[in-house]
């Protein structure tokens, strides 16, 4: 009764590139869970910057018309935060009762939260406790005010209510628990490489263990074709999506005169169609693929150092930049780990008839956090 009286919450991953919401429902069968709703909208260029909502109103009506469009009619909404306005740290703290903790949570968040601690929101959650040693194991979050303040505030003005408030790294964690129960006995990293920011997310025989959100993004594949080839923002992603889907068709071929059928008449459409069908484009590509695999590769270096680990069973590729031609094998190649591609509805039913399952499977990994945040919404 009631379950029946509960109304649904909306997973929305208000990313800097685009929004993706989700919304599941327990379902009869095999699988845990079946899909609601689920939709992807461009979030108007340069309104989010860095994860900070820079203007509100074209973020707020980009919600609004994603929601209505899919006739949602909660308006609960589970959503996140992420990039430089969090800091998540796992540290060890001497036993104490969780009300003491809540308590002693500023002093505590100080010594490990290089953020002022009167601008942040604090949580905490207790991973472990040892009876021998008299200490426990704490993940301590810190997420500046402002910036939660900010989705909330964009949330309200669609005309909805935030009732969850959570961090992309552990919407990413959360997805993998559900999705992937059978490998949780083993060495994992997920990295959900996004538009501005990849959120990592490690569990060590599936214990949450490292989160770290590195300032590096797929942007950076975007700016340098603007660059190189004179193409504005929008037809420089296109091109990143057609040589990556081109490439994927091939199994990671360079890319075909195919790519050329696409673009527009006239002059501008011209330029599109040599970067379209240039090798160079490849070279470009290859070029911050490596770059950002230089910064993903510190981040594992830096967490290799304190956990004294040297190897991984998997690294999970989530996010937009899953797609990308060549970065998970440029990855391998650099890093040795065999890399797979984040599957975030696998354990999630598709109702046949009311999606279009080629749609979902191609927008799948950019999914991850919404459907993450989703699963806040729901229990099994
Ligand atoms: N099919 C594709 N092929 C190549 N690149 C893609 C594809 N789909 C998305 N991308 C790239 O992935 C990025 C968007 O990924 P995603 O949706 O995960 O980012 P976001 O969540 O909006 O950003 P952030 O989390 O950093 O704020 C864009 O830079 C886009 O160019
Ligand atoms: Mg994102």
């Amino acid at each position: 009764m009631f379950l029946n009286r509960t109304r649904q919450i909306t997973g929305l991953d208000i990313g800097s590139h685009a929004v993706k919401m989700i919304a599941l429902r327990p379902a009869k069968g095999e699988l845990p869970f079946e899909l609601v709703h689920f939709g992807v909208a461009d979030v108007p260029e340069d309104t989010i910057v860095d994860g900070a909502i820079a203007d509100e109103e074209p973020v707020a009506r980009t919600i609004t018309e994603l929601l209505d469009q899919h006739k949602v009619k909660s308006p609960l909404i589970a959503a996140s935060v992420s990039g430089n306005a969090v800091i998540v740290r796992r540290v060890t703290l001497p036993r104490q009762d969780p009300d003491d903790l809540r308590a002693a949570l500023p002093y505590e968040a100080e010594e490990h939260i290089p953020f002022d601690i009167d601008d942040v929101d604090l949580d905490f959650a207790i991973l472990s406790e040892d009876d021998e040693s008299g200490s426990m194991d704490v993940v301590l979050v810190a997420a500046k005010r402002e910036r939660v303040d900010e989705h909330v505030a964009v949330i309200e003005a669609a005309k909805r209510t935030a009732t969850i408030m959570d961090i992309d790294a552990f919407a990413v964690q959360n997805a993998f628990e559900f999705n992937y129960p059978e490998r949780q006995f083993e060495d994992v990293a997920i990295l959900n490489l996004g538009s501005s920011v990849i959120n990592m997310a490690v569990l060590e025989g599936g214990n949450p263990s490292f989160w770290r959100d590195i300032a590096i993004g797929m942007q950076q594949y975007v700016v340098a074709l603007q660059r190189q080839f004179m193409l504005d923002a929008f037809d420089a992603e296109e091109v990143l999506r057609r040589v990556s889907r081109n490439a994927a068709a091939q199994g990671g071929g360079a890319p075909d005169r195919s790519l050329a059928e696409w673009s527009d008449e006239g002059e501008e459409g011209a330029d599109l169609q040599d970067a379209a069908t240039d090798p160079r484009v490849l070279e470009v590509i290859g070029q911050v693929s490596d770059r950002i695999i230089g910064e993903i590769s510190k981040t594992f270096d830096f967490y290799q150092a304190q956990a004294m680990r040297e190897h991984f069973d998997a690294v999970f590729l989530a996010g937009g930049g899953a797609h990308i031609t060549d970065l998970g094998n440029r990855l391998h190649d650099r890093m040795g780990w065999p890399v797979e591609i984040f599957d975030p509805l696998r354990r999630v039913k598709i109702p046949e008839g009311l999606f279009d399952p080629e749609y979902i499977r191609d927008s799948g990994p950019e999914s991850t956090v919404a459907v993450g945040l989703a699963l806040r919404g729901v229990t099994e």
